[in-house]
């Protein structure tokens, strides 16, 4: 794939076009006319996209800046090269490293998943056995990381300890700064992976009150961190079978998910070449928003309020006359059934199945039949997403609401690394710094304070 810019040239405006260039073959070119001074410039067009600095040359006086584009909010940018995940949200398409989302939720682990999305390869029996080896054995906590947690309120969110614990983490660990090395790399990568879900199991375990449940390396990942949560008196906690895969399952398919808001906070703040602790705390915070991972907790927030399936109907109508949103409805990518949301509403089956069916169900069921059929949904192509039935697995696995953010960070922890390194080490990258444009006050005199109005 070619990375490098190619020159941009301007060329002459055309006064007409002779018949043999009409039928000269396409080129790979985008031909933009400036009417302010007619001139013509031809850019190259690469993997479907022009590059936004050959914009620059397009001026009025040679003294300007140069042309820019407007994208508040990237809606039409690309701000790399990646090739960790592809997404057709046209069609629902999830891809891991080529991998469909649909055969990693049915044959893979969440462990095997993050080495797949970190090293771009799935692990042959050594490697994986070795992967595992290392994240198991950097589950710990240092001692002094209670301490921090100790001074939260007992009804702090866990977000909140989560993103604080993780940021101090980098207090602890100062050889991550040398994050040009690639062993260091590594290491903070097992102690991220490790770590999370013991800080997300020690902030609930806080806010219950309870003692802290240290990790226990004979379990799997999502086993442990059961154990970490729910244990109590007994002397080695098992973790039922159906719960522990299918928070395996919820965990893989959260691994990632492209350039949404945390990633892009991840490579953003890691480009400053920050620690990757300070990063994945600054990912963790952009994921915890209502629009993002907060939409988890948003949707079973919304349908208690809903209280009945009968109440469904006018609530639609207060999400179409734009008093609030359908939460876990929409994407910017997906204008499609969210593939993640198909495989999840599946699982939630599973494990109703075992716990006894969540009463919100009929309501979620009720809002989607509506929603799958109505005008407004349908036209602006709002599907539901992967946040719309991971509530209701959570809650009935007996997670309280606040914790369902937080069990969006841990499995993303990999593809948040997975982006942060594919940024570090692409040379086209370089500290992110946007532009814009100002619209402010021009320049202007100091008024002191007794002439001011
Ligand atoms: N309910 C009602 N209307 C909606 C919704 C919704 N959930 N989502 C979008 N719309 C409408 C929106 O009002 C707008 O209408 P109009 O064209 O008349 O102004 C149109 O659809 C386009 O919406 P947008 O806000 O421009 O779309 P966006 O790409 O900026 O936003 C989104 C994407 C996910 C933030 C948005 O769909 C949303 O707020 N959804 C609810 C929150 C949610 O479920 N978030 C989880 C996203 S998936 C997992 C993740 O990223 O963590």
């Amino acid at each position: 794939m070619p990375r490098t810019p190619r020159a941009m040239n301007p060329v002459q405006p055309a006064t007409h076009t002779p018949k043999s260039e009409a039928l000269a073959a396409p080129r790979d070119t985008l031909t933009i006319t400036d009417n302010r001074t007619g001139k013509q410039y031809e850019i190259p067009i690469t993997n479907g996209a022009i590059r936004a600095l050959d914009l620059r040359q397009i001026k009025v006086d040679p003294r300007e800046f140069g042309m820019m584009s407007y994208d508040p909010a990237f809606n039409n940018t690309a701000s790399c090269i990646s090739h960790v995940t592809y997404i057709d949200g046209d069609v629902g398409i999830l891809r891991y490293r080529g991998y469909p989302i649909e055969e990693l939720a049915e044959k893979s682990t969440y462990l095997e998943t993050a080495y797949l999305l970190l090293f771009a390869e799935l692990p042959n029996a050594t490697q994986l056995k070795d992967w595992i080896w290392h994240i198991t054995h950097h589950t710990f906590i240092h001692e002094s990381i209670k301490k921090f947690l100790d001074g939260f309120h007992y009804d702090a969110h866990p977000m909140g300890m989560l993103i604080s614990t993780i940021a101090a983490l980098s207090t602890f660990y100062p050889d991550a700064k040398d994050i040009f090395n690639k062993d260091s790399r590594l290491k903070q990568t097992w102690r991220l992976i490790g770590k999370m879900p013991t800080l997300a199991g020690f902030a609930y375990r806080h806010s219950l009150g309870m003692p802290f449940v240290y990790p226990d390396n004979e379990l799997s990942y999502p086993g442990n961190f059961l154990n970490m949560l729910f244990r109590t008196t007994e002397l080695k906690y098992h973790p039922n079978p159906t719960l522990e895969r299918a928070l395996d399952v919820l965990f893989i398919l959260h691994a990632d998910h492209e350039q949404n808001c945390s990633a892009n906070a991840m490579r953003c703040v890691g480009s400053s070449h920050v620690d990757p602790y300070s990063a994945t705390a600054a990912a963790t915070a952009a994921l915890y928003g209502p629009l993002h991972g907060g939409a988890n907790e948003e949707v079973l927030a919304m349908l208690m309020e809903i209280g009945s399936v009968q109440k469904v109907p006018d609530f639609i109508k207060r999400v179409k006359a734009g008093e609030q949103r359908l939460m876990g409805f929409g994407h910017r990518v997906y204008k499609n059934y969210d593939p993640r949301a198909r495989l999840i509403k599946r699982i939630a089956y599973e494990v109703f199945e075992l716990m006894g069916k969540n009463p919100l169900l009929e309501i979620a069921l009720e809002c989607e039949r509506i929603a799958l059929e109505d005008d407004y949904f349908v036209k602006r192509k709002l599907y539901p997403n992967v946040d719309f039935y991971t509530g209701l697995i959570y809650q009935s696995m007996g997670f309280p609401m606040t914790m369902f953010p937080v069990l969006f960070a841990i499995p993303r922890t990999s593809g948040w690394i997975a982006q942060w390194e594919e940024m570090l080490l692409d040379p086209e990258q370089k500290i992110a710094r946007p532009r814009q444009i100002y619209a402010g006050q021009d320049t202007r005199s100091y008024v002191p304070i007794e002439q001011r109005a």
